[in-house]
């Protein structure tokens, strides 16, 4: 079967920090301009999404897809502890509306890694209180928006610091951590600074699966009557020899996840790549698998076997909210797609309830520690001009919206 489901979402997504630009009151722009820094280049104007949001999403819907997966800033609607910013929201309200004028269902995620810079001088998402913020935060910007959102995610891969732990081909140097941690505390003027990527997992996930719920039941006070779910980083984990910690791994970064999806709307699913995990941990890329730009394997498969894990785990509905390579090639991305939407079609025809693929990235961006020099995009940014140059990528995933198939197509360029 090459067909989808009638009504099947085709999109692209961003988030806030890594196109709008100058986000200025985030606690990563703050990192960003520390000395040492782990980040290769500052963010600065990003894609300048923030003004030409417009212009991107009537380009996302001429291509044929008809959702766009975007996140708002809580750094921008909340700049200063309790006080929110009606131009900020007033703003999203703008993205929106575009989304609802080009016939794009909107996927809105309340939080994309950034924070505030005053969240992160209170200890970030350690601290107890933390949830009591971000709920605030969802139910002031859902009573602003609400009428306008489609769907909608609480957090953006929270299992991530879970997954750092294991993944050995990020190799961050513990003393410019500190350093920077240090320098960002006194920046602000606190002491101390609690950054989401760089936090304690365990302590975070406990205090963020319950500001998940919770921030669930804000969310559905209205107005607007959205399903709310959650999008967790799920990796194709395979198991190499004997006594393996797969299991391990898997119980640590994914199973708590997934329960707290079983008790939400849906379940959003980001899958890049395979992990090999042997009896001490991950072992990192086998020899001779091709690479991607971000030292990942090109695998493809990955998608499939993370759907399928994930449909043997929740009963809700499942969005693919994010697959993708980082490649300058845009050969292999077309190839990267083609494999992944294979195996889509594969999960629906054996009765798996996949409702929508979203692939990252619509734009090429800033791509956190790394800066710009990863490759996601279906669409390229020229970054002295910002102009959009489509990719042939895009016009491929675009035909396949179109036709709701994968039609047996030459590449569409
Ligand atoms: C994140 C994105 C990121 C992408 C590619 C996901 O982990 O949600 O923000 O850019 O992967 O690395």
């Amino acid at each position: 079967m090459t067909s989808f489901p009638p009504g099947f979402l085709w999109g692209a997504a961003t988030a806030a920090h890594q196109v709008e630009g100058n986000n200025v009151n985030s606690d990563l722009w703050v990192l960003e301009h520390c000395n040492p820094t782990l980040f290769e280049e500052p963010s600065l104007d990003a894609c300048d999404h923030y003004h030409r949001f417009a212009d991107d999403i009537r380009l996302l819907a001429s291509l044929g897809l008809n959702t766009y997966r975007f996140s708002i800033e809580w750094a921008r609607i909340e700049p200063e502890q309790g006080r929110f910013s009606v131009s900020a929201l007033d703003h999203y309200r703008r993205v929106l509306a575009a989304c609802h004028e080009n016939g794009v269902t909107p996927m809105v995620t309340f939080y994309h890694f950034s924070s505030p810079r005053w969240f992160a001088g209170m200890g970030g998402w350690e601290k107890r209180n933390a949830g009591d913020l971000f709920v605030r935060y969802c139910e002031r910007s859902t009573r602003h928006l609400g009428d306008l959102i489609t769907s909608a995610s609480t957090f953006n891969e929270p299992n991530l610091p879970m997954l750092l732990r294991w993944i050995s081909n990020v190799d961050i140097p513990f003393t410019t951590v500190l350093r920077m941690g240090r320098q960002a505390s006194r920046a602000i003027g606190a002491g101390q600074f609690g950054c989401f990527f760089l936090g304690d997992g365990d302590k975070l996930q406990n205090h963020m699966i319950a500001a998940h719920h919770r921030a669930m039941e804000a969310l559905k006070s209205g107005p607007g009557d959205y399903p709310v779910g959650v999008n967790i980083t799920l990796q194709d984990e395979q198991a190499v020899g004997q006594n393996s910690k797969r299991d391990k791994k898997c119980a640590e970064v994914y199973e708590p996840w997934l329960a707290a999806a079983s008790r939400s709307d849906f379940l959003g699913i980001q899958t890049y790549t395979r992990c090999r995990v042997g009896k001490k941990g991950d072992l990192g890329p086998e020899p001779g698998v091709e690479l991607t730009q971000m030292g990942y394997e090109y695998w493809p498969d990955a998608l499939e076997v993370s759907l399928r894990y994930a449909a043997a785990r929740v009963r809700v509905p499942i969005y693919i909210t994010e697959s993708g390579v980082a490649t300058d090639d845009d050969s292999r991305r077309i190839d990267f797609i083609r494999q992944s939407l294979g195996g889509v079609t594969r999960c629906l025809a054996d009765g798996i309830d996949v409702r929508g693929y979203i692939h990252w990235s619509l734009l090429d961006n800033f791509e956190w520690i790394y800066g710009y020099r990863p490759k996601f995009g279906l669409i390229a940014v020229n970054r002295e001009t910002q102009e959009r140059t489509v990719k042939p990528s895009a016009h491929y995933l675009g035909e396949i919206a179109r036709q709701n198939r994968i039609p047996d197509l030459a590449v569409i360029g």
